[in-house]
């Protein structure tokens, strides 16, 4: 087990913030994490665990033990009458792993195809697109827990999914895992017989344009990166952490006061009766789509993102957020919700 210090984590971050793990070891296998938790040294250190870095805002360098899950492999694990049954390790990349599944002939998790960051990091916040969110298609994981070193398993009810939500998003104090988790495998059940989940605006728009009438799962993959390229910048290129908001739910009496007010604003009835704004839609409105902070900005094509326009650190990022939320605040009586993790 290699312990390695002042690790530079501006490649493990997908918004290129620059910033170091003072110590950060690289997890290969269940056994390399039970080989740390039994070493002495380790035992008494605060632990963070990093998966492919997409979820994150770095404002510092990170003090404790940087565990870097790189545990791989995919395999099909069971079939039943409904669902392929498919494994894989937490450090997996979800694009590639999206992709394999469709070479293989297991389709299911087309609609979230780019969405960057690995396979472990996928249920931390129920990461979702185009009308499919991972618990859609989840069917249990393994994890370990950091503070008894005992390892455990799953399923989607204990896993509390939400809206960008689940278990390992809340402390402790609030009977949650954020912390003390780390997931070494997740297993997703794909369904029998496929069937292309449309229905999006985006998705409805290629329908139209190709006159395909029934896509294939490849099909929609394919459009599912046109449409993500188009709108949302790669973070090979521009650093960003995807939406930098959730989208925030009212109450209809909350929605009509605004629809007052403006008209044009863009919202979602859900299935309970609330209403889901698009903070994309709000941030707009307030002018800030192009604006800046520093070297932190927010997208052109989508002013739910904010990037890195080059050396930002995540205290430019979190005064940019500040910033956004005062502003939509001020002007729709709504506090916007960061996605990301603030490390
Ligand atoms: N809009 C604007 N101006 C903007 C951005 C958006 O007016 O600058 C409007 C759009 O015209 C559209 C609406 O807001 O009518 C919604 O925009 P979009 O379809 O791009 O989706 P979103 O609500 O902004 C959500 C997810 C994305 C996911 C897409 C597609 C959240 C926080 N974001 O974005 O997820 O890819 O839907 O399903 O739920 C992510 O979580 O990192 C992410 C990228």
């Amino acid at each position: 087990m290699l312990i390695e210090k002042n690790v530079p984590l501006q490649a493990c971050n997908s918004f290129g913030i620059v910033a170091k793990a003072h110590c950060l070891v690289r997890i290969g296998s269940e056994s390399e994490l039970q080989a740390l938790l039994a070493d002495p040294e380790s035992v008494a250190q605060a632990k963070f665990v990093l998966g492919g870095g997409s979820n994150i805002v770095l404002t510092g360098d990170v003090k404790p033990l940087v565990l870097k899950v790189e545990i791989k492999g995919r395999r099909l694990v069971g079939e039943t009458a409904k669902a392929f049954i498919v494994e894989a390790g937490a450090g997996e990349n979800w694009h590639d792993f999206v992709s394999w599944t469709l070479n293989q002939g297991y389709p299911g998790l087309e609609n979230m195809a780019l969405i960057p960051g690995t396979v472990g990091a996928a249920p931390v916040q129920n990461i979702g697109a185009y009308g499919v969110e991972l618990q859609d298609r989840f069917d249990s994981l393994d994890a370990v827990d950091l503070n008894t070193d005992k390892p455990f398993t799953l399923n989607a009810a204990q896993c509390a999914f939400g809206y960008r939500d689940s278990i390992f998003k809340h402390q402790s104090s609030n009977l949650g895992l954020a912390g003390r988790a780390l997931i070494t495998r997740v297993r997703f059940s794909l369904p029998k017989p496929w069937k292309a989940v449309l229905g999006y605006a985006d998705v409805e728009k290629k329908l139209l344009e190709s006159g395909i009438k029934q896509p294939s799962a490849q099909q929609m993959f394919q459009w599912i990166c046109e449409i993500r390229r188009a709108k949302l910048p790669d973070p090979a290129l521009v650093g960003n952490a995807g939406s930098f908001f959730k989208n925030p739910t009212v109450t209809p009496e909350q929605c009509a006061d605004i629809i007052a007010r403006d008209p044009k604003i863009v919202y979602y009835h859900l299935a309970d009766g609330a209403i889901k704004l698009a903070a994309g839609w709000l941030i707009d409105a307030c002018g800030w789509k192009g604006k800046s902070v520093g070297n932190a900005g927010v997208y052109e094509k989508q002013a739910l993102v904010l990037v890195n326009r080059g050396g930002a650190t995540g205290g430019e990022v979190m005064t940019l957020a500040k910033a956004i939320q005062t502003s939509v605040y001020e002007r729709f009586g709504i506090l916007l919700e960061p996605e990301p993790v603030v490390v």
